[in-house]
């Protein structure tokens, strides 16, 4: 089978490097790609964003399925483009990954369903959007309607600060079309972990669970970030809370979008909070998580190749996915000042030692060669440095060891990565 995968970051490294575990691959192409890919699948320099250049490559390579990894062109409706040259992609339509690509109608849709989610307001100016925050005496979020590239969420304490996040969303325009229009939340609490569930619109299966580390910092402090780190299984869940889970929020969920007449086809990541009141939806994504899929996929004893083609004929019903039963960790090493402002093209060292490295996968995230074909750093989170073990405390040992053995002065880490 000829499996293209669209993307270039850790997420697609691990998405590839499952894939090409599989029999059943005969051609494994990824675009954009990156170093790390480039070292057992032929990579295409077409950025995931361009549609007409990845549908044309699909068509070239004479693919059997793509692989949809980033949101951004789901959203654009590349799943939709494909279909019409006759191509199968793995990820949903254009009108499915609305369940990310707007806040509004995820919301909107989870409150016709009675899914269990916070409480929110829509907002398309700033009178109501005061008058909102004050009802919640500023104890509130601050959403973006639109994709901003993780950073159109404020969890605000105040009144002023609530006000303020909505100005620069509604009135200063800081997220362009995204922040147009914004939802106020009631801010709820508890421990959060996000479950990863594959579906061929009928049937869903869950893949894993993991729980992300979002925060720059030590003892989640700094500000947030597209993730520093994973744990998978969530420490916080558990075969009781992943039923629940299943039934109450995913399940209603594929329904849903099948009564609403867009079925929803791929991966669903329902990133979830604990609270009191039992589990509630934060937010959908509709792909695969960064760094989460470094730490799910890797634990993943089933062929990934027939998990896909069994979504994209419909045929997960006959599909039984199974788990090792271990833990996997990742550790991201992230440049200097991210998510702030960063210096890309610094050298990294080699990593070639590793290879060979038993239970330790380096999946590149944001890496390039330079004109010596040197491999230098080219986005805000380097690398993912994934560690697979018995148990906790064995995988930290493990994946620590190697981050300090990388010792790539010009990032940084955090040391707290599934510390318990
Ligand atoms: P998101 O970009 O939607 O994942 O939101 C980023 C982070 O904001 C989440 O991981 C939560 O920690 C927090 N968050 C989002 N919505 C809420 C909410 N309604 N109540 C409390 N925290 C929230
Ligand atoms: N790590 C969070 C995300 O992939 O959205």
């Amino acid at each position: 089978m000829n499996i293209l995968v669209v993307g270039g970051g850790g997420r697609e490294h691990a998405i590839a490097y499952s894939l090409s575990k599989s029999p059943l691959i005969n051609k494994l192409i990824v675009a954009p790609g990156n170093p790390g890919i480039e070292t057992f699948a032929k990579c295409y320099p077409i950025a995931a964003e361009d549609i007409g250049g990845q549908c044309k490559l699909a068509k070239n390579i004479k693919a059997d399925i793509v692989f949809i990894g980033p949101e951004i062109p789901l959203v654009l409706g590349l799943k939709n483009k494909l279909s019409e040259i006759g191509i199968n992609a793995f990820g949903p339509s254009k009108e499915a990954a609305q369940l990310e690509g707007s806040k509004t109608f995820s919301r909107n849709f989870c409150k016709r369903y009675n899914i269990p989610q916070p409480n929110f307001k829509y907002c398309s100016d700033l009178k109501t959007a005061k008058d909102q925050i004050e009802l919640l005496n500023g104890y509130c979020v601050v959403k973006a309607d639109g994709l901003a590239a993780g950073k159109g969420v404020v969890v605000c304490d105040t009144v002023n600060e609530a006000i303020n996040a909505s100005t620069q969303m509604l009135e200063d325009n800081k997220f362009g079309d995204a922040g147009k229009s914004i939802l106020i939340e009631e801010r709820i609490t508890g421990i959060e972990a996000s479950l990863f569930a594959v579906s061929d619109g009928e049937t869903a299966i869950l893949l894993g669970t993991a729980q992300d580390h979002k925060r720059a910092n030590d003892n989640d402090q700094g500000p947030n970030t597209g993730g520093m780190g994973a744990i998978s299984p969530a420490p916080a869940l558990n075969e009781e809370l992943n039923k629940n889970i299943f039934n109450n929020i995913i399940m209603p969920t594929i329904n849903g979008m099948r009564s609403d007449g867009i079925p929803y086809e791929g991966i669903l990541y329902a990133g979830v909070m604990l609270t009191d009141q039992g589990p509630k939806v934060i937010e959908f994504n509709c792909r695969f998580g960064d760094p989460e899929t470094q730490v799910v996929l890797p634990r993943l004893s089933t062929d990934l190749v027939d998990i896909i083609q069994n979504t994209v004929t419909n045929n997960l019903e006959n599909t039984s996915i199974d788990l090792i039963d271990n833990t996997a960790i990742t550790v991201v090493i992230a440049s200097k000042g991210y998510p702030g402002t960063f210096t890309k093209g610094i050298e990294l060292p080699s990593l070639n030692k590793f290879d060979k490295r038993k239970n330790i996968i380096i999946f590149h995230s944001g890496t390039a060669k330079n004109d010596n074909e040197d491999l230098i750093s080219s986005g805000g989170r380097v690398l993912s440095v994934t560690a697979i073990g018995d148990n906790v405390q064995d995988c930290r040992q493990k994946a620590y060891d190697i981050v300090e053995e990388i010792n790539w002065d010009k990032g940084f880490f955090r040391s707290d990565i599934g510390k318990l």
